[in-house]
């Protein structure tokens, strides 16, 4: 069965239809990225699958494990195994990362002692070079690249059914993208079922994380799904090349 299978998707935003009937179906254990220019619908589209109160859908369905979600609120589909990675992560000023994935994980019914719990939460930060970060106030301060390892050591601790990475690899230095790469592999090999969604500008942390499909975003739809090659094609061609080869076909 489908993990996660998006129908027809149509979303607005303050009135204007951003997301135009987008249809993706991602199974266990598949990884997916979409690349596409800025402005596309790829954030919109990740917020949307999150149930962003700001995102309003107007027309097809989002099915996860064969149950629509949309009626669902954005903690109630964390608690199905959804994980979003934010392109721009938020700074909660006030509250400390080991705090609030402490709340996280008690929403979740663990059976963990707090002890326990943080020598866990210290390990995956650790993996992502950042262990003592999970003292400081979310995100506040943070580095773009700290907010996105911070994200990262998240996902492997809550170990999701989906993870959904938006713009995991910006304002990462090469070093840091194998870094992060290296983190999501271990969180897939650590759970072979784990689907990742994985949106990206750059194709760099897909010789990290090979995706067993390719799709290409433009102007709130995917026009174009291929393999590992059409990254290496977009890198090569731009998404303008690609764009005016289909318009002419
Ligand atoms: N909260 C919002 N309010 C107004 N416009 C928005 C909002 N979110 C997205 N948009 C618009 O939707 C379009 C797609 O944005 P986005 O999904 O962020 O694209 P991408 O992530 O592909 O760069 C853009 O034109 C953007 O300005
Ligand atoms: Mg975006």
């Amino acid at each position: 069965m489908a993990l996660l299978e998006i129908k027809d998707l149509k979303v607005k935003v303050e009135d204007s239809l951003i997301l135009k009937g987008v249809s993706l179906t991602i199974n266990k254990g598949e990884t997916h990225a979409i690349m596409g220019p800025n402005g596309s619908g790829k954030s919109t589209l990740a917020l949307v699958l999150m149930g962003h109160p700001e995102y309003e859908v107007v027309g097809g369905d989002i099915l996860f494990e064969g149950r629509s979600i949309l009626d669902l609120s954005p903690d109630e589909r964390a608690k199905l195994g959804i994980f979003l990675a934010f392109q721009y992560p938020y700074e909660i000023e006030g509250v400390r990362v080991s705090q609030m994935m402490w709340k996280a994980v008690q929403s979740l019914g663990w059976d963990m002692g707090p002890v326990e719990f943080r020598r866990l939460l210290r390990s995956y930060y650790e993996q992502l070079g950042i262990g003592d970060f999970i003292d400081r106030e979310v995100n506040v301060g943070f580095s773009g690249g700290e907010k996105k390892r911070s994200e990262v050591a998240q996902l492997l601790t809550l170990k999701p059914k989906l993870a959904i990475l938006d713009e995991i690899d910006s304002g990462l230095d090469i070093d840091a993208v194998r870094i992060v790469g290296g983190a999501i592999n271990r969180a897939k090999e650590e759970n072979p079922n784990l689907s990742v969604l994985l949106i990206t500008h750059y194709q760099r942390i897909l010789n990290y994380v090979k995706p067993d499909k390719v799709h290409v975003m433009v102007d709130g739809r995917i026009v174009l799904t291929g393999g590992y090659d059409l990254s290496l094609r977009l890198e090569a061609e731009g998404y303008e090349g690609i764009v005016r080869s289909l318009r002419a076909s």
